[in-house]
């Protein structure tokens, strides 16, 4: 256990994704249609090819992952797990350490272990072209990366608020040949409308989703789909490898038990790829503290109900059961762009109403805190997103130290931080601050889903 890093080979990489609709004691509550039955295949159709929609709808619990998709994750996988010891003496803990390098990847996060098999699937079934959303600009480089590597052309609808934070995100997209705009845009339907109705809006991951589906399903050559970087299923599924590494990595060093699981959540695909491995021995009997984190000011979580809502604002989406602030919710403009969603994946809603995961929400200053002092102690500069993670995990190893135990936390670390740093410079420069979501926006954005499905899983 006395190591920095552990490494596994290529030829030790799972073969196989794990799936855990396949294990939750209740199942899965499906999607439903405008005519309030459940989704059926052929109805997403326009949307996905028809291999993608047969993994999203699966309960199969192994999934094989193509030689091909295994060739191009090489460039960066495994990632490396870490121990981060410089961090445990700072803090004197107890505890022992573990993040798992999702920054490695060539697009900075953990976005490129979905983006590559989804391009790959899409261009098996004979597609041209994907259009997509981006909230902090992760999502929209890993896919452009992917086109790029497949040779599909890509077209990103990115957060006005983030599109003019991060200016370099935009570059990395061009860089790989896709083509960004800021949404809401006027390219679409639903960009104009919101445009006419909110001139000056930030914009919200819920818009942009809008833009990229109606530009996917608007294509009369019927040869674009559009492409989702979390909160469905089969995304959830492609980012299990992270977990299913980690636990290669652990036991290669002799860690026999974990005793605490972190990741940060926007949409959930992350904090499902680190933890649904491990929720899955928490099944079986494992006592392990798996929790998600999410920003005060858009606690989907911990402040939103499980209810049936749709996944963007101008409902395109099937309504799912998830939890929800409610589909017309724009969160406060803060610097975790990637964490400003109204939903929560379906699979993740479903865990935490099982009691399998426990969220957290935490406030804006905390993370930028916990994640200058991680930079300060282990280097690695985290992104926005993934400080919340850190400062949980912070958290943890504390009361590790009160409780004089010596637990293994493991996070997962889920992208760098070098395109945020202008976000650091306003911390720095005292420019941010703390905001909790106040009761009465709570309640407005809920309105809108009022007259909603109750979800129920018991
Ligand atoms: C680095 C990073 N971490 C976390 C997230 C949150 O997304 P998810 O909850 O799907 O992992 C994002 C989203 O853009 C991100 O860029």
């Amino acid at each position: 256990m006395d190591v920095t890093k552990v490494q596994l080979d290529e030829k030790d990489i799972p073969r196989q994704w794990y799936n855990l609709a396949a294990d939750l004691p209740h199942a899965p509550l499906p999607p439903l249609g405008p005519d309030g039955q459940p989704v059926k295949p052929e109805m997403l159709a326009p949307v996905f090819p028809m291999n993608i929609i047969e993994q999203e709808m699966s309960t199969q619990r192994w999934i094989d992952i193509p030689d091909e998709v295994l060739k191009m994750l090489y460039l960066w996988r495994p990632s490396p797990l870490y121990r981060a010891r410089r961090l445990e003496e700072y803090l004197g803990t107890p505890a022992r350490i573990y993040f798992k390098h999702e920054g490695v990847s060539p697009a900075g996060s953990h976005k490129p272990n979905t983006a590559i098999p989804q391009a790959w699937y899409n261009k098996q079934f004979g597609i041209k072209r994907l259009t997509t959303e981006t909230g902090a600009g992760q999502w929209g480089s890993a896919l452009a990366f992917a086109c790029a590597l497949i040779g599909l052309e890509c077209k990103v609808y990115m957060v006005r608020i983030s599109f003019e934070q991060k200016p370099f995100r935009r570059l990395m997209m061009e860089t790989w040949g896709a083509k960004c705009t800021p949404s809401p845009s006027t390219e679409t339907a639903a960009g104009r409308q919101i445009l006419k109705e909110q001139p000056d809006t930030p914009g919200s991951l819920g818009i942009a989703i809008s833009e990229a589906i109606e530009a996917a399903v608007s294509d009369a050559t019927g040869s674009t789909r559009y492409s989702l970087g979390s909160v469905l299923n089969h995304v959830l599924l492609h980012q299990t490898i992270i977990g299913l590494e980690a636990k290669k990595q652990l036991a290669k060093i002799g860690e026999k038990k974990v005793d605490v699981v972190i990741g940060c959540v926007g949409g959930g695909s992350n904090f499902a790829g680190i933890s649904f491995p491990f929720i899955a021995d928490k099944i079986n009997g494992a006592k392990i503290d798996i929790i998600p984190v999410e920003p005060e000011s858009c606690p989907t979580l911990t402040r939103g109900p499980f209810s049936y809502d749709h996944g963007d604002v101008a409902k395109m989406t099937p309504l799912m059961a998830m939890h929800s602030l409610g589909h017309r919710f724009v969160p406060p403009p803060i610097h975790a762009g990637g964490l400003r969603y109204h939903g929560m994946a379906p699979l993740v809603s479903h865990a935490v109403e099982e009691g399998l995961c426990t969220p957290r929400a935490v406030h804006q200053l905390r993370c930028y805190e916990s994640a200058v002092l991680f930079a300060r102690t282990e280097g690695f500069i985290p992104a926005p997103e993934t400080s919340h993670a850190i400062a949980c995990a912070i958290d943890e190893a504390k009361k590790a130290k009160e409780e004089g135990k010596e637990k293994v936390i493991l996070f997962n670390w889920s992208g760098h931080g070098l395109m945020d740093l202008v976000g650091y410079d306003k911390y720095f420069q005292g420019k941010l601050s703390d905001y909790s979501l106040p009761d009465a926006d709570l309640a407005a954005g809920l309105d809108a889903i009022k007259h909603h499905p109750k979800a129920k899983i018991r």
